[in-house]
């Protein structure tokens, strides 16, 4: 079973059409990547799974069941946008009204293991308004976690943090998913969420166009050797003659040989054309460029 099943998913805002026939995976236990560029359609997503929204037309299955099924929303945690919290209220007043209006029985038990689960255990006092982004961000998540949550939806929750910020995020989201919840992310930081997600789709237009798993990313990024010499013309022209696939990494800082066996053979190579490398290593593009590529028509390289 899926944690969400869409197909053929419709979105129509009067004349606007931000979805048009949209199908989605998401399984079970799994981080998901949501990607695209700014008005793709993620949020609109996100917000029909929510039931925060209606769709115009198509199927949208959450754990097999329809979507806007109340015991299925009452499973559903969601971060869309800023988490809706009184500023004047303590973190742990906010909470404990989000748990009344939840009915959990246990309040401040709830409360507290939620605050336990994104670190916050010690800023519980502290005033929403007096809370940091990132702070803020993670009192998002603890709202979207009380009630027992086994699916999480989350709109950028890591734009705008710090690098301790991102990593913190990245702790909590992995230990969510490890207890066996799954989470749907959508972010613009593709660095970031190549470190934790075990899936990937990205939309474009209000389609997708392609969902893959981690592995399957992993296998089509290919790999290059990279190296970096004193003339680095001169090495890519020598270098041309050898093998068919040699281009300057974005930056220009270092050469990429894609075809080359290993680096021995491309070092042996120049040395004989007598030119000497000063770095040299194996590498492979990652998310962010493979990400580029196919929105530029590249294909997967
Ligand atoms: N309430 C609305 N009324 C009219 N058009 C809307 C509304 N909400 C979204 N849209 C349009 O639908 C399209 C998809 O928007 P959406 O917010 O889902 O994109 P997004 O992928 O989340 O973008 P971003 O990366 O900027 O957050 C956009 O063209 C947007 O202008
Ligand atoms: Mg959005």
């Amino acid at each position: 079973m899926n944690a969400i099943e869409i197909r053929n998913l419709c979105k129509n805002f009067g004349e606007k059409q931000a979805l048009v026939g949209l199908n989605m995976t998401v399984p079970m236990g799994s981080i998901y990547g949501f990607i695209g560029e700014n008005g793709s359609g993620k949020s609109t997503t996100e917000k029909i799974i929510c039931g925060l929204i209606h769709k115009t037309s198509g199927e949208v299955k959450i754990y097999d069941r329809e979507h806007t099924d109340a015991d299925v929303r009452a499973n559903m945690g969601v971060l869309i946008e800023a988490p809706g919290c009184f500023p004047n209220l303590t973190v742990w007043n906010n909470l404990m009204i989000q748990a009344t209006n939840l009915s959990i029985k246990d309040k401040a038990n709830a409360v507290r293991k939620v605050l336990t689960m994104v670190r916050m255990e010690g800023a519980a006092g502290n005033k929403f308004k007096n809370c940091s982004l990132g702070m803020k961000q993670r009192i998002g998540i603890a709202m979207a976690l009380l009630g027992s949550s086994k699916l999480l939806v989350l709109d950028e929750p890591i734009n705008g943090l710090d690098a301790d910020g991102m990593r913190i995020m990245r702790e909590i989201l992995t230990d969510i998913a490890k207890s066996g919840a799954t989470v749907l992310i959508s972010s613009h930081i593709l660095g970031e969420l190549e470190k934790i997600a075990t899936h990937y789709g990205i939309i474009r237009g209000g389609k997708m166009i392609c969902e893959m798993t981690a592995d399957e990313l992993e296998s089509s990024c290919p790999r290059f050797v990279a190296l970096k010499t004193s003339d680095m013309k001169k090495a890519k022209e020598t270098l041309k003659e050898k093998f068919k696939r040699v281009e300057e990494d974005e930056q220009k800082e270092y050469l990429r040989v894609y075809d080359a066996e290993n680096p021995e053979q491309v070092v042996k190579y120049l040395y004989d054309n007598s030119i000497i490398v000063n770095e040299i290593w194996v590498d492979k593009i990652g998310l962010e460029e493979y990400y580029i590529n196919l929105m530029n028509g590249k294909g997967e390289a």
